[in-house]
This record gives structure tokens, sequence and C-alpha cells, in this order.
């Protein structure tokens, strides 16, 4: 069977930064830039990405390219039966992944529409707080939105990679970038925004220390939608003539500055209304519609901006839900339609737990941790981390010669490198990755 390819290297970069840029630029990277340091943080972020995320990134790119294949059919292929649950390995972490992921995405369809009909009128914090915890811990409404969520995802990767992923991406991202531009321009015109740039761009070297450089790491190979074979399937989408290089440098270079846009659109915005830039989903679902209901046409710009998380997290979850499509459909040879249906279907049924966590199931913990943070830690820190672990190994040790003429050959790339690159996934890549993993399951 002839495998589908993308029908341009433009579509390709519109998918792969679609993949990359998600609730983990908006929502993540401001507060996490600012927790950390700010311009410090941000210095050793872009190192980071630079040398590790960006070699990691192309080696992901070219097994896919290479063999053609899906996660599993790829290291199978090249590395035999004892690395192939390196590729099943990234098909369940997308099945997990998905499963927490529809779940937020959910809420930001739903704030769309709360925006929009001026439900979120409030500018007390407080009032937002109870009204957001009342809408995530119903037991019904939410998972209805999830379900949309998903039937969206399930509309766009059923149609095809070329019909369905592709030309999706091509609307959608432009559409992004265009949302980012007139948000930022809204951000940093408000009164007092400087400061919220300044607390994002000036470096404070006193909040650096060892626990920063495993947050930036921790960002980074998320945000690039590292460790499961994303950017292994999209690979395998790719044609031969197209640079792998080059073509990473630009998604990279896209993700880097969805993440910037983003931070500097949050920061300000607190910061002009003298609120304190909190962590984790309060700041997006709660202190920023405060914002947005005292601020001149702030439903405008509310609903812009809930539309820009929703946009991400829909191409994000396209690339998630891809790498299990092409394994059933490239190992089992089932119909694209009936496997996209399955699959949604399963993640959807994981995420029924994960959002009655939120309420009615509340008090069940396991391990210490409610469905949802089991989910996301198993996968964020768990099997992620591992994910690149041995794609760095395998490719660094089994498969060099092969991934180097994959994705250098005929681009008079100096040979200083690519001895990098080889250095970073034989040596820099394993150890930091073995430590966020040990950092991350308490062991350290
Ligand atoms: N990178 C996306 C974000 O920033 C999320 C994502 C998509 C992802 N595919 C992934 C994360 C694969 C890890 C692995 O939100």
């Amino acid at each position: 069977m002839n495998r589908e390819h993308w029908g341009s290297r433009f579509g390709f970069i519109m998918a792969a930064a679609g993949s990359a840029i998600g609730l983990g630029n908006v929502w993540r990277f401001p507060y996490v830039a600012g927790e950390n340091g700010g311009g410090a943080f941000l210095l050793i972020y872009l190192a980071i990405i630079a040398v590790f995320g960006f070699s990691l990134a192309m080696t992901e790119i070219a097994l896919g390219r290479a063999t053609q294949r899906n996660p599993v059919g790829a290291f199978r292929q090249l590395g035999g039966r004892l690395w192939t649950p390196a590729g099943y390995l990234g098909v369940i972490a997308g099945f997990v992944i998905l499963s927490f992921y529809c779940v937020v995405a959910g809420w930001t369809l739903a704030y769309i529409g709360f925006m929009a009909r001026g439900l979120l009128g409030s500018t007390d914090p407080a009032v937002l707080g109870q009204s957001f915890e009342a809408f995530i811990g119903d037991p019904w409404i939410p998972l209805y939105y999830a379900a949309g969520f998903m039937a969206l995802v399930v509309l766009v990767v059923s149609s095809g990679v070329g019909r369905g992923i592709e030309r999706a991406n091509k609307w959608l991202m432009p559409a992004l970038f265009l949302l980012l531009l007139i948000l930022l321009i809204r951000a940093v015109t408000l009164p007092g925004a400087g400061e919220g740039l300044r607390f994002l761009l000036m470096p404070d070297f006193s909040k650096v220390s060892g626990a920063t450089f495993g947050a930036a790491l921790a960002q980074a190979f998320f945000s690039l939608s590292l460790g499961m074979g994303c950017l292994l399937t999209y690979g395998s989408y790719l044609s031969r003539s197209t640079r792998i290089p080059t073509t990473t440098a630009t998604v990279v270079g896209l993700d880097l500055l969805a993440s910037l846009m983003a931070g500097m659109i949050v920061l300000p915005v607190v910061f002009s209304f003298g609120f304190d830039p909190s962590s984790g989903p309060g700041l997006t679902f709660v202190t920023l519609p405060a914002i947005f209901a005292s601020m001149p046409g702030g439903a405008i710009f509310g609903v812009m901006f809930f539309l820009l998380l929703a946009i991400a997290a829909l191409t994000s979850a396209i690339s998630i839900l891809e790498p299990a499509v092409a394994y059933f459909v490239d190992e089992y040879g089932y119909t694209r339609r009936r496997t996209v249906s399955i699959c949604a279907l399963v993640c959807l049924a994981l995420a029924v737990p994960s959002s009655l966590s939120f309420g009615h199931w509340s008090g069940l913990k396991i391990l210490d941790r409610s469905f949802f943070d089991l989910m996301d830690y198993t996968a964020t820190n768990l099997m992620l981390p591992l994910g690149a672990l041995l794609t760095s190994l395998f490719v660094g040790w089994r498969w060099a010669a092969g991934a180097r003429r994959e994705i250098f050959e005929g681009t008079g790339i100096a040979g200083i490198w690519i001895s990098v690159w080889l250095l970073v996934l034989r040596f820099v890549a394993p150890a930091g990755l073995v430590w966020i993993f040990l950092a991350s399951s308490g062991l350290l």
C-alpha cells in the first residue's frame, strides 16, 4: 500500500508546529518562566531547546522518515524485537496523554461560550474561582465538552494526512498566530505592562538552582512533543527531498516564538491589573477572566484568548492521536475511519474518571493522587522521559550511522555540528533524562 505524504514542506511545518504549540505554551510556559527567575530561566531554556530539543526532534523525524512507519514499526524495523517496546510505550502514552488533555481542552471550549455569553462578568477572582470549581466538578457537562472536542479531533484525523491533518493545520496555525499577535498588541499597550515584561525577561539569577534546569528540561520536551513518537509519525509522512535540519529548526523556532508571545501576553495582563502570577489552571480559568471582565472590550479579547487555547489544544490533540492510528492502520491494515473512532472512544472512556476526579470522585486517591493527576504524572513525568531516553540511546548507540545519513546527507552541514549532535544523543540527553526521571519519580 502506498503511504500518504504531506502535500508540501509548509504543510509539514504547520502540522509539526501545531503539534508542538499547545496548552504547554499558552498556560504552562508563562508561569513556569515567571516562577523560575524570568530571564535567567529563559536563557537556560533557550540553551536546552537549541542543544537538546533540536537534536532530539531531528532524530525522531529521521526515525519516521527512514522507516516510513509508525513508532512500533519503526523501532521493530531498525532495532528488532529488543527495541520494539520503545514504540509500544509511545502508542500507549498517547492514549494516556489524550485522556486528560481532552478534559482540559473541553474546558477551553466551554469558556469560549461562557465568555461570549457574558456569563463570567465578575471581576472578583473568588467568585470566578467558585464558578470554575462548580463547572469542572459537574458530573456531566465537562464530559459533554470533552466529547465535543474529541469529535473535532476525530473529524480531522479520520480525513487522512493530507486532506485532514495537513489541511486543518494550514488554516488553524496562521489563525493561531494572528490571535497571538492581536492579544500581544492589546497586552503590551496596557498601563503597567512593563512590569510584566520585566518579570518575564529580566534575569534573576538568585532564583536559579538545580531545579531550574530540571524545570527547563521538562518544559522543553513537553513543548516540543518529544518522547512518544508524535514527530516520528509526522516524519513518516515526509518525503526524502525535505532537509531535516532546516525544517526542524523552523518548527522549533515557531514553538519558541509562540511560548514567548504567550508569556508576553499573560504576564503584562496579570501585572497590569495587580494580580499575582499564580500557577496552574487557576491563572488561565480564574485570574484571566476576572481581568477580561474589567478591561474595555474585554469580552472580545476573552473570546479570542479561549479560542486561541482551543485551537492550540486541537492541533496538539490531533498529533497525539495519530501515532496510535498509524500503528493500527500500518500493522493490521484496519481502515483509518474506524480506527480513529475506536481510539477516540478509548480515550474518552479514560477521560471519564479524570473529569470526575474534579467533582464526584474527588475523594478517590490512587497513590496519593487524583485520577487526573495520576494520568498526567504517569505520562509527563515517567513515560515521556523514558520514551525520549530510549530514543536517544537507540539512535545514539545502535543507529547512529543511519540517522546521520538520514539527517545530514547533502545538507553541507559541518562535521563539528554532527559530532555535537551525536554527543548530545549519546551522553548529554540520556544523562539529563535519567535525571528528570529520578527526580520526578522521587528516587532522587
Ligand atoms: N506539545 C504540546 C503542548 O505544548 C502537547 C503535546 C502534543 C505533547 N504532543 C505531545 C506532549 C507529545 C508530549 C508528547 O501542549
